[in-house]
Parts: C-alpha cells; structure tokens; sequence
C-alpha cells in the first residue's frame, strides 16, 4: 500500500464516493489543444483515482462519465468519449480482474452505440464475481430520468396489484433506482470548481457532504483526491439531528 493512505482513519472512510468529472475542455483550452485531448488526459485521472479508491478500500466509487444532457454536444467529440470509453473499459479488464473491481453502469446504456454496449457488457460479465471495489459508470444518466423510470415501475407494479400505494416507503422507491443496493454517496466531488449538482444522483445525496475544489478534471490526482478525503473525515455529518446528540451517541457505542 502507498505511504500517504495510513494517515486516514480507516473507522470513518467514506464507503461510497461520487465524482462529477469537470473541466476537460477548459483544461484543453488553457492549453490552446482540441477539447478531445482534455477528455483524453480525463481518462488518466480515471485510471489514477479507480486505483487509489481501491488502495483506500472505498466499497462504491460512482463516476458521472455521461450525462443524458451530454448527447447535445458536437457529433465528434460524442465518438471521441465513445471511443476512449471503449478504450478504457479494454485496458482496464485485466487490472480490474487482478484487483476485484467489479465493474457496473447506472444510466440508459441502451443508448450507446452497439459496439460499446457489447463490451461494456463484456466487462460487466467478467467483472461480475469480483468482491473488491465497485467500479460504478454513470452513463447516459439523468438524476430526473432515474427518478421517473423508477417511478414508473412502481406504478406498473401496484397496476399489476403486485405492491399497495401504502408500501411505497422510501426504502422501496429506493430499490427501484439504479443504485439498488448500494450505499449512498458519503463524499461526492465536483472539480472545476463550479457550484451545481448537474442533474447527477439527485436522490441519493439527501445527506452527502459535498466536497467542490477548482482544479480541473485532467489534472485532479491520488493526492488531492487523499486530501478531500482527510477533510471529509473533519466534518461532523448530523443527518438532521444536533451535534450533542451525535457526541451522546457515539458514547454509548
Ligand atoms: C466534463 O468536462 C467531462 C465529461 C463530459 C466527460 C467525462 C469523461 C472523461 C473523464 C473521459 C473518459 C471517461 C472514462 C470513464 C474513461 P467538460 O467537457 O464539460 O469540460 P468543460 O466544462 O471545461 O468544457
């Protein structure tokens, strides 16, 4: 293990992280390149922050890789983040395998091209029995989508007489998103420092802390992202109650 995660208290890690990944064209800009070699050194961070989220032992790691809003960019820069989507997902099967990374996409990937679908599927498959980190590609993903698909299948299912209106709890609106059975983000991360949440797990954050730093997708790496994490576990998360009563409690433990 790297010397600079045994400084993070491993009680209080965040078991699932969330990213908005921001600022790929605006770090090409800056540089006077095309804003595909931004998403192409965005792919670099991917790599960098899947392996040190593994190293730290987070259970989720949710990265936002498309949006449904995404499809309105330019026809060529949505086949540049195909292909190094693909690219990615290729070079990445054996490190996910040697390491236990499952691999799982949340969002309308049936919308992608079929070429990538197959082998996202791929990995998916073969990633399926892996018990270390999951490794969870918001694709194609709309926090507002999510929350109407669900809500349709819970329509369809008191229509069918299978679930009452009066069983719809919000554990079971839950089950029926994308992120079923997954913690909810303790940590999500936006870089480029704008102050939105982009339509992104709009359910799941009710009590997420919130971590935005201006530094540009491309060039957010292991060491800031061991930081957040450090300044995550400072926060006191009272998840609507006093801070006294979080100081009781955890005395009784
Ligand atoms: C936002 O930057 C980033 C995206 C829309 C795509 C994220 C894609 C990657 C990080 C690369 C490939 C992904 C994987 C999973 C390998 P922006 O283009 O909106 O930047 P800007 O706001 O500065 O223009």
């Amino acid at each position: 293990m790297n010397s600079d995660i045994p400084s993070l208290q491993p009680e209080s890690l965040p078991r699932h992280i969330a990213i908005i990944m921001d600022g790929n064209g605006r770090w090409a800009r800056k540089r006077s390149l095309n804003r595909i070699r931004g998403h192409r050194e965005g792919a670099e961070s991917v790599r960098d922050i899947v392996r040190a989220c593994r190293e730290m032992g987070i259970e989720v790691l949710t990265l936002y890789a498309f949006s449904t809003e995404n499809w309105q960019r330019p026809r060529h820069e949505i086949s540049a983040l195909m292909s190094l989507l693909k690219g990615f997902l290729r070079s990445e099967l054996a490190e996910m395998m040697e390491n236990g990374i499952r691999l799982n996409a949340i969002g309308q990937t049936e919308r992608f091209p079929a070429d990538v679908v197959k082998v996202l599927q791929e990995v998916m498959d073969m990633t399926r029995k892996n018990p270390g980190m999951l490794l969870n590609l918001a694709l194609s993903y709309g926090g507002r989508d999510e929350i109407v698909a669900a809500a349709r299948k819970i329509a369809a299912e008191v229509v069918a007489g299978r679930l009452q209106a009066e069983e719809i709890t919000e554990a079971v609106f839950s089950s029926y998103l994308y992120t079923q059975g997954m913690p909810e983000p303790d940590l999500l991360i936006r870089t480029s420092g704008e102050m939105r949440i982009s339509n992104f797990l709009l359910w799941q954050i009710a009590y997420t802390e919130i971590y935005v730093t201006s530094t540009l997708w491309p060039d957010f790496r292991r060491g800031e992202l061991i930081h957040i994490v450090h300044e995550y576990q400072k926060r006191e998360r009272r998840f609507g109650v006093t801070g006294d009563q979080i100081k009781k409690a955890r005395r009784r433990e």
